[in-house]
């Protein structure tokens, strides 16, 4: 990690250092890489909070193969799948999270017209990548490592800088921050399971993958969470990526984690928090609690699985970021039991039960799915994003469906921690909104609030499912906001509707709540052919579907 003046004098010329020079010690205070306000905010209680405004006209259903918004608002695509994001590196496929990350200059401010922008890639399509198609798989063809490779390269995260010059955004081609991490990176392994046996002894994993959402702390560092991880390599499911053809040397413990990436430092190398315990994490939101302990929430989502938080043992330091880089290394999981509003501690030597089952807390860790159920946790209908609101501290999760349970179109449940303290171990909660064809919106997945604390709330209905049977009134998957107060609470108004076949993910603001980043994730997904593909987004003509992050603007002149 370099040192805030090593970077911030990298950035300036000397002659502008010089010039500055009168009043230095003002400079260094406040000329910061990682404005501190900003990513303070997160989880904090009392913004303005003015809920409730449906400021544009809703849009109707659409089944066009166009992103569609409101009136007075538009898209500019950022980077799609194919363009590059330095000389070596290409932007990856299949984009998911973002987090906009403003670099605030010496003027100060939270710059939301130039800043970093995180896009993690959760997942390949064999069949645009490498014309791998339905019937190889299922003929069992082997790839061969060129195609391997092509598809891990194609998953990990995107890191690069984006501004704002007149009025519309670009990609900017910035060697010292951009940068891509993928299935080969070497990522550091840390936490309480990081020296276990069933993780092997070299101290780091090979690559990251199947990152879906993720969460930014109030550090400035950026956490991606590994969600479906047993697609890649394993012998003990069917292996749909099939990267293990030739790689024999995989340990599957190295994935299901979350991992945590500095984006302001290139040279930095990312690290999975195995104390956060080992499942198909969807995201992680978090809150600093009364006694400055770093509070971590985390849906599992797979079908009758659990809601967790993690509490560091120390508190948060305010003053010296980096004092935090390994701070969710050490303190308690606990898994949330919705029948008694307990959230109960999963620890080895305090619980007989996992006492009995596993030799150690590693092991809970590396199993974790399984020692949460044994220990009481409430099996829930696939738990995706959670976010905190920004008026109350209160905590939205979305149960996107399971149609084991014939929940068909999913949840939204809002969580209100005990003493509205992100520490305590008691909660209670509500149904904030119910899927269906009456509410207008159906499987909620991706969450995020305004600075005005409005839920948008990314719908995403499996391609096999889209515009068919149940899902059909709902059509492409869409983008919506719910006041969180007033007259129109919990209902769902559409900002958004995608482009066919695809799902959106991601939905983040600049802080000044002007630009909303969006990532379209596999448009024409149930595509059989390159040749016939059921969506041509974004370039038409005869082009092939291609996953973007675009950036909506028009919000400013609404509000
Ligand atoms: Fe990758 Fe749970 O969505
Ligand atoms: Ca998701
Ligand atoms: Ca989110
Ligand atoms: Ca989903």
């Amino acid at each position: 990690m370099k040192k805030l003046e090593t970077l911030i004098s990298e950035r300036i010329s000397r002659r502008e250092l010089l010039k500055r020079a009168g009043k230095a010690s003002a400079f260094i205070a406040a000329a910061s890489v990682i404005p501190g306000e900003f990513y303070e905010r997160l989880g904090a209680a009392g913004s303005k909070g003015e809920t409730g405004q449906v400021f544009f006209t809703p849009i109707d259903p659409s089944d066009k193969d166009e992103l569609i918004l409101p009136e007075g608002f538009r898209y500019t695509i950022i980077r799609k799948w194919g363009d590059s994001i330095s000389k070596e590196e290409d932007y990856g496929f299949n984009n998911d999270f973002t987090q906009y990350l403003p670099i605030d200059l010496p003027e100060g401010g939270n710059n939301s017209e130039d800043g970093l922008l995180f896009v993690n890639h959760e997942y390949p399509s064999p069949l645009f990548i490498n014309n791998y198609t339905i019937d190889d798989f299922k003929r069992n063809r082997v790839k061969t490592p060129e195609e391997v490779s092509r598809e891990k390269r194609s998953v990990g995260f995107s890191i690069f800088r984006v501004k704002r010059m007149n009025g519309d955004w670009r990609f900017v081609d910035d060697a010292f921050y951009n940068r891509r991490v993928d299935a080969d990176t070497p990522v550091r392994i840390s936490g309480k399971a990081a020296e276990s046996q069933l993780m092997g002894a070299s101290g780091f994993a090979r690559g990251t993958l199947a990152n879906c959402s993720g969460g930014l702390t109030p550090w400035g560092t950026v956490l991606s969470a590994e969600e479906n991880f047993q697609d890649y390599y394993s012998s003990e499911y069917p292996d749909f990526y099939r990267w293990n053809d030739f790689e024999k040397e995989y340990n599957i413990n190295h994935y299901g984690w979350v991992v945590e990436v500095d984006p302001f430092d290139k040279a930095s190398v990312p690290v999975k928090r195995t104390s956060l315990g080992r499942f198909r994490h969807e995201n992680v939101a978090i809150a600093i609690g009364p006694s400055g302990k770093v509070v971590a929430y985390m849906g599992d989502d797979k079908v009758n699985e659990c809601v967790y938080k993690f509490i560091s043992k120390d508190p948060y330091d305010r003053n010296e970021r980096k004092n935090n880089f390994g701070i969710l290394d050490e303190g308690d999981l606990y898994v949330a039991d919705f029948e008694n509003g307990k959230w109960i501690l999963l620890d080895h030597s305090a619980n007989d039960t996992l006492g009995k089952e596993f030799s150690s807390q590693a092991e809970v860790l590396i199993n974790c799915d399984k020692a949460a159920r044994l220990a009481g946790g409430t099996e829930c209908n696939r738990p995706e994003d959670i976010e905190i609101s920004p008026v109350d501290g209160s905590l939205f999760v979305t149960f996107t469906n399971n149609s084991t349970k014939d929940d068909y179109f999913g949840s939204i449940v809002r969580m209100v921690e005990e003493g509205g303290n992100p520490e305590s171990t008691g909660f209670t909660w509500e149904v904030f909104a119910t899927g269906g064809a009456a509410a207008g919106f159906s499987c909620p997945d991706n969450l995020n609030f305004d600075k005005d604390g409005n839920l948008w709330v990314l719908c995403d209905v499996s391609e096999k499912r889209l515009n068919k049977e149940e899902q059909r009134p709902f059509k492409n998957n869409s983008l919506f906001m719910f006041p969180t107060s007033g007259e129109h609470r919990g209902k769902a108004f559409r900002f958004a509707a995608g482009p066919l076949g695809c799902e959106m993910c991601g939905a983040n603001f600049t802080p000044d709540g002007s630009t909303l980043f969006l990532s379209i994730q596999h448009p024409g997904e149930d595509s059989l052919s390159r040749d016939e593909p059921t969506s041509r987004w974004p370039n038409f003509g005869d082009d092939i579907p291609r996953p973007a992050v675009v950036a909506i603007t028009g919000f400013d002149k609404k509000r």
